[in-house]
């Protein structure tokens, strides 16, 4: 899906974007994201929030595993 016409900017690259922990300003530098009309850049903000917070529960999920390793490895 495009998520910005006026740059022909998809939701793939967004999202790409938001997992390698970059953002708008990248995005901006690279494609022009929201330099035009702007209409795309509320999207692209929940877009790569989502990502984030996805990959931030995930990431905790994986600290919470390893603590309980360290803990039934000091039992
Ligand atoms: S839709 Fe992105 S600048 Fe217009």
């Amino acid at each position: 899906m495009i998520v910005c016409i006026c740059n022909s900017i998809s939701s793939r690259v967004i999202e790409d974007y938001a997992r390698r922990g970059l953002g708008v300003d990248a995005l901006r530098a690279d494609f022009g994201l929201a330099s035009n009309c702007g209409q795309c850049l509320t999207h692209a903000l929940d877009m790569i929030d989502e990502v984030q917070a996805q990959q931030g529960a995930r990431q905790g999920e994986r600290y919470a595993g390893a603590q309980r390793i360290i803990a039934l490895a000091q039992a």
